[in-house]
């Protein structure tokens, strides 16, 4: 019952916010048309926000294959200021096999934002999860004395960093290390044999061999009820930072979001408390892996566009408010390529529609919202 008449509400928004956002871009003219005059790139500039997307080089045929899509690189090109690769940077594809270090997929990326002038972020360095870390990797690394873990870490971030040079402009160093039930460290063979001083020494190498690049500490606490360990710890952890003088500029927020926990009402103030916090001690925020999960949303595409659209805005309009965020990437532009058609599945079986853009490269109603949330955003710098 409850549930039912929340639905009916936010559609109410969501279609008045479409509407809205039309008529604003530009009267009598369809949304999609309105918004195809202007890239939601330079719309971002213009307020100081740099806006793009991930790519994945990926095997072909699979979802994270879109650098293969010459559709998908279109809307790159025409809408991106910067591009971050979807997997391609991370170690089980760069550092695969034992002694071997594959940069192929990760170059060509890197080859296409130079064609195009596009800037590259770099995910990740040290994504400190067992699940996504290669086995002979984490064999390897358990096995060190910690001096020799130490070596291990600084010679891979070495290896990485100098191969991109100075085209990363700002680099995921550590992704996902705080347990979200515990708030602690996970429990890995970096965090075992090192500690802490894992993450120290992955930020320090990242400052030595990137000198130039922002240092990001990237995670995707939220502001649901039940997540307030794991934003406790990201507060911890960035507070020890502080502390220890680690080099970190930055949390980037990945900010895959759905309709789910009341960050209009209840847990508002939460998430707010917790932005707060964060910007005090000093960091800029980036949105790194924007996208709406709409599992929970009706079957009919057109209203749950419209829903998508409007709880992308609502929460885009929060996360502009600080004007210590200057980037905004979504995990995807068109919706066939999203990676959460595997991980995120809905029970009436549609795929999802998370992106800005439908499998026909046709701008949905989501595209607006983010232009619409960059319009009306307060400029910074
Ligand atoms: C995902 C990719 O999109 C998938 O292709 C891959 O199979 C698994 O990783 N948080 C992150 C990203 O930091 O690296 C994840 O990307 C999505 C969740």
């Amino acid at each position: 019952m409850q549930k039912d008449s929340g639905a009916s509400r936010r559609e109410f928004v969501a279609g008045a916010l479409g509407a809205s956002v039309v008529s604003m871009l530009s009267p009598g003219l369809p949304a999609w048309a309105a918004g195809a005059q202007r890239s939601l790139k330079s719309i971002a500039a213009e307020k100081g926000v740099l806006f793009g997307s991930s790519v994945g080089a990926g095997k072909p045929g699979t979802l994270s294959a879109s650098f293969d899509d010459a559709g998908y690189l279109d809307i790159l090109k025409r809408e991106c200021a910067v591009i971050v690769p979807e997997n391609e940077l991370k170690s089980y594809v760069i550092a695969a096999q034992s002694g071997t270090y594959d940069f192929e997929r990760g170059d060509r990326i890197a080859q296409f934002a130079k064609d195009n002038n596009l800037k590259m972020r770099g995910h990740t360095l040290l994504w400190n999860r067992v699940e996504y870390t290669p086995k002979w990797l984490l064999d390897h690394v358990g096995s060190l004395s910690a001096p020799a873990a130490e070596q291990f870490l600084r010679d891979y971030i070495q290896r990485v960093c100098t191969h991109y040079g100075t085209q990363i402009h700002s680099w995921d160093v550590v992704n996902e290390t705080v347990a979200p039930k515990s708030g602690q460290l996970r429990d890995t063979p970096f965090t075992k044999v090192l500690g802490f001083d894992a993450l120290r020494i992955a930020f320090e190498a990242a400052r030595t061999y990137a000198p130039k690049a922002q240092l990001v500490y990237n995670d995707y606490m939220s502001w649901e009820a039940g997540n307030e360990q794991h934003r406790n710890g990201v507060l911890k952890l960035l507070e020890q930072f502080k502390a220890k003088q680690v080099p970190v500029d930055a949390l980037g927020v990945q900010s895959h979001i759905g309709n789910v926990g009341g960050i209009q009402d209840t847990q508002h103030q939460p998430w707010r408390t917790f932005l707060d916090e964060v910007v005090a001690m000093g960091y800029k925020l980036l949105i790194t892996e924007f996208d709406v999960n709409d599992k929970d949303l009706p079957g009919d595409p057109t209203r749950r566009d419209a829903q998508v659209a409007a709880i992308g805005k609502g929460y885009l309009d929060l996360m502009l408010s600080y004007k210590q965020l200057d980037q905004v990437l979504c995990w995807g532009m068109v919706d066939k390529f999203s990676w959460l058609q595997n991980f995120s599945k809905r029970a009436d079986q549609t795929p999802q529609r998370p992106t800005p853009y439908d499998d026909n490269y046709r701008p949905k109603p989501l595209r607006e919202a983010i232009a619409a949330a960059f319009e009306s955003a307060p400029k910074r710098g």
